[in-house]
């Protein structure tokens, strides 16, 4: 089957801009499903450092085409900025190489605005959401009065559409949070301006990739967030607003269920989470200074999108469950196992305790988890460097005891392992 998907198994930043890079060697198109320029994926290649936020990461292989699909939101400040430091480090982007769905829908600064107004409002229980506009420009999607790229395609149609959406935000800023308005010709201005750069981008993403896959070519569709973090199968409400799970592949694309082969989890060696909610294995003072690190390596425990320091705890088996589950994994990739290397003792929640209970699986899914003990186990630790390991049989006898009780606990295999951020760094599982 042509379709391979990349989905985080966690709360977002597992890895999965490298996990993508590296399996784009193979693919012929790499294709953004969900969420927006919420999204911070990192790819190292040589002394190259690439951040994308709505670009697929497979767009970096001079071979690729890339595609954002319906399921994504775009602001198009982010996208042309991205286009343009893409092209400055040499990597070619043009309609040739690079086709937006018409049916995505679009984040305007009335977007953003709201989504300050409305964290602000929330006080004591804020989600730490990125800021940029992702909720507020979900909910008028699903409330029928989004705006979607395609109607840009007729600048007149996509004046009044603007025009009309800022005046409406404006009541809600002014009205309902008592704040500053946005300058209603001044914004629609500067986007019918982005209408006619994004013109020539515009294509039927979904027609495209059903030809693709008719033709026998490979599609790789490349997640954004996590598993946690789905607006139905995570911590909600501490989620984002798309659906980042493996079926939202599938709806973000306009692709059908037949031609998915390999679902790949990607899933830190431990579990890191940014912004609010739920985490019961989170770690704090010196042991989580330990896991994060200081800010003084790129890989850092610190946002790629916000640079927020990331909460850090033991990997949590009994979520990674969970996302075998919804997502119907077919294998994991773990990354950052080098991070380990040098620990007092490796531990592993296996399973979650409340008052005597002890439970291995989620009754109701992960939203109510706040109140849950971890119940740990205690695996060997490991001394070495894990850097320049490339094969499995280098890897320290305690690294390869925690892979495979990994497995054994989620049941499902771990293809794939990487000890460092770079595209070599990575260990094959036969
Ligand atoms: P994504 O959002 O899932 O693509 O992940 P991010 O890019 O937000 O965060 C992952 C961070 O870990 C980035 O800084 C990567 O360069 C880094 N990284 C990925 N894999 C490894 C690894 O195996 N070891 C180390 N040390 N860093 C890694
Ligand atoms: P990548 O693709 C980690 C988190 C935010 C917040 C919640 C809701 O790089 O893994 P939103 O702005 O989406 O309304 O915020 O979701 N969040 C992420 N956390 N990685 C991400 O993306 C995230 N995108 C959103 O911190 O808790
Ligand atoms: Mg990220």
């Amino acid at each position: 089957m042509p379709l391979d998907i990349i989905v985080g198994a966690q709360w977002g930043d597992e890895g999965k801009g490298r996990m993508v890079d590296l399996l784009s060697a193979q693919a012929d198109y790499v294709a953004r499903f969900n969420g927006g320029d919420n999204a911070g994926h990192t790819v190292t290649v040589g002394d190259r450092t690439f951040k994308l936020h709505l670009i697929p990461s497979g767009i970096i292989h001079p071979h690729t085409i890339g595609a954002i699909g319906n399921g994504v939101v775009i602001n198009p400040v982010t996208l042309f900025s991205e286009i343009d430091s893409l092209r400055s480090a040499g990597v070619e982007v043009n309609p040739a190489r690079l086709a937006v769905s018409y049916a995505a829908h679009l984040i305007t600064p009335g977007h953003r605005a709201l989504d300050a107004a409305q964290e602000a409002a929330r006080g004591r229980g804020a989600i730490g959401t990125t800021l940029r506009g992702i909720g507020p420009a979900y909910s008028d999607k699903v409330a029928r009065s989004g705006i979607r790229l395609g109607q840009m395609l007729d600048l007149e149609v996509f004046r009044e559409a603007m025009l009309s959406h800022i005046q409406a935000v404006n009541q809600r800023l002014t009205g309902l949070y008592a704040t500053e308005p946005l300058d209603v010709q001044t914004v629609t201005q500067e986007y019918l301006d982005f209408a006619r750069q994004l013109q020539p981008y515009i294509q039927d993403v979904s027609w495209m990739l059903n030809e693709a896959v008719k033709g026998g070519r490979r599609v790789l569709a490349e997640g954004a967030q996590g598993t946690l973090l789905d607006l139905d199968h995570g911590t909600y409400p501490f989620v984002t607003s798309s659906y980042p799970t493996a079926a939202g592949a599938l709806m973000g694309l306009g692709l059908g269920v037949g031609c998915v082969e390999r679902v790949i989890g990607v899933t830190k060696a431990f579990q890191t989470r940014v912004g609010a909610g739920p985490f019961p294995s989170e770690v704090f003072g010196e042991a989580a200074v330990r896991l994060r690190g200081t800010g003084e390596h790129p890989w850092d425990e610190f946002g790629t999108t916000t640079g927020r320091p990331r909460r850090v705890g033991w990997l949590d088996m009994v979520l990674l469950r969970y996302a075998v589950r919804v997502n119907g994994l077919t294998e994991l990739a773990i990354t950052k196992l080098d991070i380990l290397t040098d620990l007092e003792r490796v531990k592993i929640c296996v399973a979650y305790r409340q008052a005597n209970q002890v439970f291995e699986n989620l009754r109701f899914g992960p939203g109510d988890i706040a109140d849950f003990e971890p119940v740990y186990e205690e695996l060997p630790a490991w001394q070495e460097d894990l850097r320049h390991v490339r094969s499995w049989e280098h890897l320290p006898l305690a690294a390869r005891t925690y892979i495979l009780r990994i497995e054994e606990l989620c049941g499902v295999p771990v293809r794939l392992t990487s000890v460092g951020p770079e595209r070599d760094q990575v260990v094959e599982i036969a």
